[in-house]
């Protein structure tokens, strides 16, 4: 049997991997903040499907949180298979609205701990000759929009650098780049939906599926999607110069309210 370990399980994209993952028998360790959220979705995993899911509280916007979740990973005696670097949040507002603690914040999240526990799991998985990272990043990676598109951008360049390095290892990354899903997120962070026409919404089980359908066949880009394919594509006949006014008058326009 393999363990997989997802941080952010506990709500949307992060809780439709922990229940796709345990219906094919993986085993589980459950990352987020909140212990009793953990215990209770780990308690309902093993009665469902019979896994072992172990709960590991950490605030991945700390040091401490990354470097619990890093010794884990580490753990050659209780080996992780598959790491699923998947927590994040949004910061409402537009550059120079968001304080820049919350924006550093974000990065210590989205950047730092997916650069140090996918570090921590591929030394392992690269001795055992076998093993995988999906890091989840966001169509926001391919548009000038903000610290959070930025931010995605790296995890999808550095995936992509990092898949090709280890490759020949045995080990595989893949960057699942979703569009809107339906999910915790905007309500977390205070955004409206209103505006986000219903044919952009898509459900976090079906991009689960698709991400790990593109993970098996060896993709180091997921975008789960075709609706969100063809509208990359567009993007990518416009100049680089012009996306960043398309993108935020679409973003207004669209994109979560304020
Ligand atoms: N929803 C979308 O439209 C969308 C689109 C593209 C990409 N994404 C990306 O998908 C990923 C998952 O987002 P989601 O939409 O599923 O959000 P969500 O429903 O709000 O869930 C976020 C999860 O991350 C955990 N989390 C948040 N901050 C954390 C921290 N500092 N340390 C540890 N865990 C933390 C939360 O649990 P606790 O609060 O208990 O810690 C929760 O389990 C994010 O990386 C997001 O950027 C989302």
């Amino acid at each position: 049997m393999t363990t997989a370990l997802i941080t952010g399980s506990t709500a949307g994209l992060g809780a439709a991997f922990a229940r796709r993952l345990a219906a094919r028998g993986h085993n589980l360790v459950l990352v987020a903040r909140d212990t009793e959220r953990l215990r209770k979705q780990a308690t309902e995993l093993h009665d469902r499907h019979g896994i072992e899911a172990e709960v590991l509280t950490a605030d991945l916007a700390t040091d401490e949180g990354i470097e619990a979740v890093a010794t884990r990973l580490g753990d050659r005696h209780h080996p992780v298979d598959l790491l699923v670097n998947n927590a994040g949040f949004g910061n409402k507002g537009r550059y120079l609205e968001v304080p820049v603690a919350d924006e550093l914040r974000m990065l210590k999240v989205h950047c730092e701990a997916v650069l140090r526990l996918t570090t921590a799991a591929v030394e392992g998985m690269r001795e055992r000759g076998r093993g995988g990272v999906i890091n989840v990043a966001s169509v926001a990676a391919f548009v000038p929009r903000g610290t959070y598109g930025a931010s995605k951008a790296w995890v999808v360049q550095f995936t992509q650098g990092a898949a090709r390095d280890v490759a020949a290892d045995g080990v595989r990354l893949t960057a699942l780049c979703p569009g809107f899903v339906r999910t915790e997120f905007h309500e977390r962070a205070g955004m409206g939906t209103d505006n986000i026409p219903n044919w952009m919404w898509l459900d976090a089980d079906k991009v689960v599926t698709a991400a790990l359908d593109d993970f098996a066949r060896g993709r180091t880009v997921s975008i789960p999607d075709p609706r969100y394919k063809a509208l990359l594509g567009l993007t990518k006949l416009v100049p680089r110069n012009l996306l960043g006014g398309v993108s935020s008058t679409a973003g207004r326009k669209y994109g979560p309210g304020r």
